[in-house]
């Protein structure tokens, strides 16, 4: 018995040095330890061995379990280190390699503008506000002193949607109205809305028939003409640099009275002439004026208490100039290309 006890030992020794891989010891582990494994088989055979040698058979079969329990263990952790250092060494990083070049996003221009300018009417204390795009007649003309049959209509050629009374705002100015009537004539007021507006306009590199606007409104006891002239100028020297001049030019707006053209001195000549200015010198970016008393009267503000002025920036023009664009229409193009350049210039 012990002689065989032995034997299996020796044949273990050797077995255990053919493993290289987990399938050998979990093979050889099943050979030695499985159910009908060579060293189960020993336990199992103590019946037949004489009472007197029971004892030294049991120390020395434990001992062979032992041996081959711990053994395959160690050889297990040997192989799963070597796995482990091969995957390792199989991954390594050659940080001598250059790098791929990940090509970044960059915000859509137009909407850079947008935020520029709600940041810098934010820091004057304007809330940021949006209305719908679908407007009813209402808001986008008779609340703003252009009722049915007004002539100044026909310079918003108007997409209708459902009769005459639902269409696609042709200007933010009907988010005026819809502040105005919300604030029930009870409190000053100062917003900016950002949006796109729609008009009947055939598609050119100056014209589309949407774009996109920035209104602005301002309501106090106290508000003048004087006051939109100077936020105007700060409006125009954050845009356009610290030397741009501004002046008013009389306008008309059936909202506004008195109405102005808001021009910047041309930044690319500095005021001489050139192609950006058509030899004016000036650059117009925006209608205003001093909120029409009926305007205030039909939006529930006391014409008598109350005194505003408003203004629309075309931010197509705007984006334009700024970044030297000259055909509208890139902005609505897929194209990545178009973004990167003006981005890096902006960062530098
Ligand atoms: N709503 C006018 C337009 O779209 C611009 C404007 C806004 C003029 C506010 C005066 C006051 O042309």
């Amino acid at each position: 018995m012990i002689e065989k006890v032995n034997l299996i030992k020796e044949s273990f020794e050797k077995d255990a040095l053919n493993i290289n891989d987990m399938k050998t010891l979990n093979d050889i582990k099943i050979q030695y330890l499985g159910k009908q494994g060579k060293v189960t088989e020993l336990s199992k055979s103590m019946k037949d061995v004489a009472n007197e040698d029971k004892k030294e058979f049991g120390m020395l079969v434990n001992s062979i379990r032992t041996l081959v329990t711990d053994t395959l263990e160690s050889k297990r952790q040997e192989l799963e280190l070597k796995s482990l250092n091969d995957k390792l060494s199989n991954e390594k990083i050659d940080i001598t390699l250059p790098a791929t070049n990940i090509p970044s996003g960059a915000p859509n221009i137009l909407e850079k503008v947008v935020e520029d300018m709600e940041n810098l009417f934010m820091s004057m204390g304007y809330d940021v506000i949006e209305g719908p795009e679908v407007e009813e007649d209402l808001y986008n003309f008779e609340l703003l002193n252009l009722p049915k049959g007004h002539p100044a209509r026909d310079s918003q050629d108007t997409f209708y949607l459902e009769g005459d009374k639902i269409l696609l705002r042709s200007h933010t100015s009907p988010v005026q109205a819809r502040v105005m009537l919300e604030a029930k004539g009870e409190k000053p007021i100062r917003m900016v809305c950002p949006g796109k507006t729609y008009r009947r306009d055939d598609d050119d590199a100056t014209h589309s028939h949407q774009f996109m606007q920035i209104e602005g409104l301002l309501i106090d006891e106290k508000a003048t003409l004087s006051d939109l002239k100077g936020t105007f100028d700060v409006a125009a020297k954050h845009l356009f640099g610290e030397d741009c001049v501004t002046r008013f030019r009389p306008s008309y707006y059936p909202f506004t009275e008195p109405s102005v053209e808001t021009d910047i001195s041309c930044f690319a000549c500095k005021g001489k002439g050139c192609a950006i200015c058509k030899n004016t010198g000036w650059i117009t970016i925006s209608g205003a004026g001093v909120v029409n008393p009926k305007v205030l009267q039909m939006c529930g503000y006391d014409p008598k208490k109350w005194h505003g002025f408003a203004f629309g920036f075309g931010l197509e023009r705007v984006a334009m100039l700024k970044y030297g664009i000259n055909d509208l229409r890139a902005f609505y193009l897929t194209d990545l290309r178009q973004n990167k350049p003006f981005d890096r210039k902006e960062d530098k």
